[in-house]
């Protein structure tokens, strides 16, 4: 193989530059040739510190570079224009999630982008992490049979409980609330697994979806109420006949796991963001079944033993990670994805977040979104359920 590399270049210098700029140089692939944020102070930051020429626009850094990849890292509200101007230019575009807020926006650069020959690959790219391929690996080899079903939890903590206005970047960016919540967990987190599932079970052909807003005032005295939704619920039916289940939330304390139900056992992921979690595996017995159904069997650690009932760990698949596993309590490498698409490019192959599953993904993502409450019925009729009171 050559040694070309593929020139790339971040627009938008905010919260979470530093998350790629953590792993970004150890990529012999990638040659970073600039930094721009429409806040020239930000980009003047990056560039100081990481030693990277800051240009004063995007066009600017368009214009003055020989780029392959945008790597487009502002906020959500401003992906479009963006995405757009690096296509009108022909570059291909790696886009933080969600690609926009907007479905017939997506459309309109899926369509741009293959008009021009171009990539529209974007995040999250944990499905090229360890954890996810060494399950998608074992689906595929057939270890719990076929698989029926997955539920799929993608809840973040109570973030607002957690003093999120002190959270800064190394940079010194404030976590930006407002915009979180305006976007929204769902737009922000549900590709996290939705790939996943995608990737194991095929296309999404329906979905039925619940999404509301259970506290629209979550900091008060730092941003005014926000209405988008903090909590959804979507059940999606894929082509391979699977249905899987993913709840999404900042409401719940952190849950992100994932698993899997086959004929033949149950494959489990504890925490789907961290690039290395082991994925655990229970083989079906109708004696084990049975035994787990007994509590007294299940909270005995010794009758668990006799029984069988532990998760044994698969074999991890190993993949090349410039990640220490300990590196700064992160455990994503936020670059796999731009990665994966500068190896495409360079062996004029597909990326893994090719424009059709992207566009996917994000179909999915603003389908549950807004899917609000619309479809709820209502029983109101039953007039003589109360509550219950314990006296
Ligand atoms: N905040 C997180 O924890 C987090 C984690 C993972 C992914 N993301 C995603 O990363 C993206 C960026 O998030 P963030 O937290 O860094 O947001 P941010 O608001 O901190 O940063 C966005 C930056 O983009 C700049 N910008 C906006 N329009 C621009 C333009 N036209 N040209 C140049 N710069 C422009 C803004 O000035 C700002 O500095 C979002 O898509 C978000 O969903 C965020």
């Amino acid at each position: 193989m050559s040694n070309r590399k593929i020139n790339v270049g971040i627009v938008g210098c905010g919260f979470v530059v530093d998350y790629y700029l953590d792993t970004m140089f150890k990529y012999k692939e990638l040659n970073l040739v600039g930094v721009t944020d429409i806040i020239n102070e930000r980009s003047d930051k990056v560039s100081a510190h990481y030693k990277v020429p800051a240009f004063k626009s995007a066009k600017e850094l368009i214009e003055n570079t020989q780029l392959d990849i945008l790597i487009n890292l502002t906020d959500p509200h401003n992906h479009f224009e963006v995405t757009k101007l690096a296509f009108e230019h022909g570059i291909h575009v790696y886009s933080e999630k969600p690609i926009t807020m907007d479905i017939k926006e997506i459309r309109g650069l899926f369509d741009l982008a293959k008009s021009k020959g171009l990539f529209l690959s974007t995040a999250p790219c944990n499905l090229l992490s360890s954890a996810a391929q060494t399950l998608l690996k074992a689906v595929k080899d057939n270890k719990i049979g076929t698989p029926r079903l997955a539920y799929a939890e993608m809840d973040d903590g109570p973030v607002h409980l957690m003093n999120p206005e002190k959270w800064k970047s190394k940079m010194g960016i404030h976590w930006p609330i407002k915009d979180e919540f305006e976007v929204g967990c769902t737009l922000e987190h549900i590709g996290y697994v939705s790939s996943w599932l995608i990737a194991m079970f095929g296309k999404v052909e329906e979905i039925t979806a619940f999404s509301t807003c259970l506290d629209n005032h979550k900091c008060p005295g730092l941003v005014e109420p926000i209405d988008s939704p903090d909590f959804s619920i979507a059940i999606l039916q894929h082509s391979s006949g699977v249905i899987s289940r993913v709840t999404s939330g900042i409401m719940a304390p952190k849950d992100r796991s994932l698993r899997v139900v086959g004929d033949k056992g149950v494959l489990s992921v504890e925490d789907t963001w961290d690039n290395y979690c082991p994925v655990k595996f229970e083989e079906y017995t109708s004696i084990k079944l049975k035994a787990a159904r007994k509590t007294f069997i299940s909270k005995n650690p010794i009758a668990r033993m006799i029984f069988g009932l532990g998760k044994k760990t698969i074999t991890p698949i190993k993949r090349k990670f410039s990640l220490n596993p300990f590196h700064n309590n992160m455990e994503m490498d936020f670059c796999l994805g731009i990665v994966d698409l500068a190896n495409a490019i360079l062996t004029n192959g597909k990326p893994t977040f090719d424009n059709e599953f992207s566009l996917h993904i994000n179909e999915v993502s603003l389908h549950t979104q807004y899917a609000l409450n619309k479809s709820a019925v209502k029983l109101g009729q039953n007039k003589n359920v109360e509550r219950i009171v314990i006296s």
